[in-house]
């Protein structure tokens, strides 16, 4: 385990210093107004009250999963391809995973969240590597402006080895993590196959499948607990996600947007859905017909929101680069390879938000 991060000093706890310790503890603090470490300079904000999150005509994509299992799958593939390319985002219903895990999970993390700061900040770590990262913000080591968001972040592959780093309480985190963690891989990868064939790529040519069954996983749990003066600050702000996939879990709680057509559009909770979607490696390996889309999170001034994020994608050690399929004259390689390590050292020197990475790894077409 690393070396936990020193986190204030001496007993006073003044805001200026509470924020350190995440959201949550300010909350129960009884904060009446947002620490000027949160406040967002006003063109950032989000325009909490704009009617257009509420245009009836933006709906994110539906998918069944019993659909792309059955005799409907080309009509399915066609749906999931339209998603990918159009909104980068789908919502996944009927998706085979027992109620009882995805419950268990929400739930186990909600009472993480709930243990005495003491518990939590055992895993306070500046280390990204480390197998199990609590921490607040979303780079707590680089952000000017602060988030109002508590994470809790677990390593999920190889599971063995990392299942002993986890937190031993609440007592039953580690099992009902480890049964979540292992279903969403299996799902994940039924999702991966669909897409290689969305792409109209031959699965036995491509090695894909074969080198995700090795791929990495990540678990993120988010807290965003209620804020004084939602208008002012984000739980996230825009961002893109660096993994093939994000399968994410939320609670009945609205908070997430997504970019699409220049407007934010609230993703509206559909109960034991997931939201699945396109990370950079994604549009990466499907040469930028797959969109990795900006999204961000709201908060509000009366419900505490959980998620919990798997990003998953190829191994640590992988090269991602465009299906070579993909690559045709009339449309030509759009992206560079890039690896995860890369990925790594530009996170912990720059800045991670919007999609400045795959910017860095686009090749401009004349
Ligand atoms: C993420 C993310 C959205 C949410 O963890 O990358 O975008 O609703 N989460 O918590
Ligand atoms: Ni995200």
């Amino acid at each position: 385990m690393s070396p936990a991060i020193e986190i204030s000093t001496g007993n006073d706890d003044s805001s200026e210093n509470l924020y350190q310790k995440g959201v949550k503890t300010m909350y129960e603090n009884g904060i009446e107004h947002v620490p000027s470490k949160y406040v967002l300079p006003p063109s950032e904000r989000p325009n909490v009250s704009s009617p257009e999150a509420e245009l009836p005509d933006l709906h994110l994509p539906v998918i069944d999963f019993a659909h792309l299992q059955g005799p409907n799958r080309r009509q399915a593939l066609h749906s999931l391809a339209h998603a990918c390319e159009h909104f980068g985002f789908f919502q996944l219903v009927n998706h085979g995973i027992a109620e009882e895990v995805t419950e268990k999970m929400v739930n186990v993390g909600k009472r993480f969240f709930e243990m005495p700061l003491s518990e939590r900040e055992k895993y306070m770590t500046a280390d990204m590597n480390a197998p199990v990262r609590y921490g607040t913000s979303f780079n707590q080591n680089r952000d000017g402006v602060f988030c109002w968001r508590d994470f809790l972040k677990l390593i999920c592959h190889p599971l063995p080895q990392l299942l002993p780093h986890w937190p031993s309480s609440p007592i039953d985190l580690r099992e009902s993590a480890a049964n979540y963690a292992e279903e969403t891989r299996a799902l994940y990868m039924v999702i991966v196959e669909a897409i290689v064939e969305s792409l109209g790529l031959n699965k036995r040519e491509e090695t894909i499948m074969k080198e995700m069954e090795d791929g990495s996983q990540l678990m993120v749990v988010n807290c965003y607990p209620p804020c004084p003066q939602p208008d002012l600050t984000v739980g996230m702000p825009p961002h893109s996600d660096y993994g093939f996939l994000t399968l994410l879990l939320q609670d009945d709680v609205e908070g997430l947007q997504i970019l699409h057509k220049h407007r934010w559009l609230t993703v509206r909770p559909i109960p034991g859905s997931f939201v699945v979607n396109v990370g950079d490696h994604l549009e990466i390996f499907s040469n930028g017909r797959y969109k990795s889309v900006l999204h961000r999170v709201l908060v509000n001034s009366t419900n505490c929101r959980i998620s919990v994020a798997s990003l998953l994608s190829f191994p640590f050690t992988s090269t991602v680069r465009p299906a070579v399929a993909l690559i045709t004259p009339t449309n030509p390689r759009r992206y560079k390879d890039t690896d995860f390590a890369t990925f790594l050292d530009y996170i912990k020197s720059s800045d991670s938000k919007n999609k400045n990475f795959l910017h860095t790894r686009s090749i401009v077409l004349s």
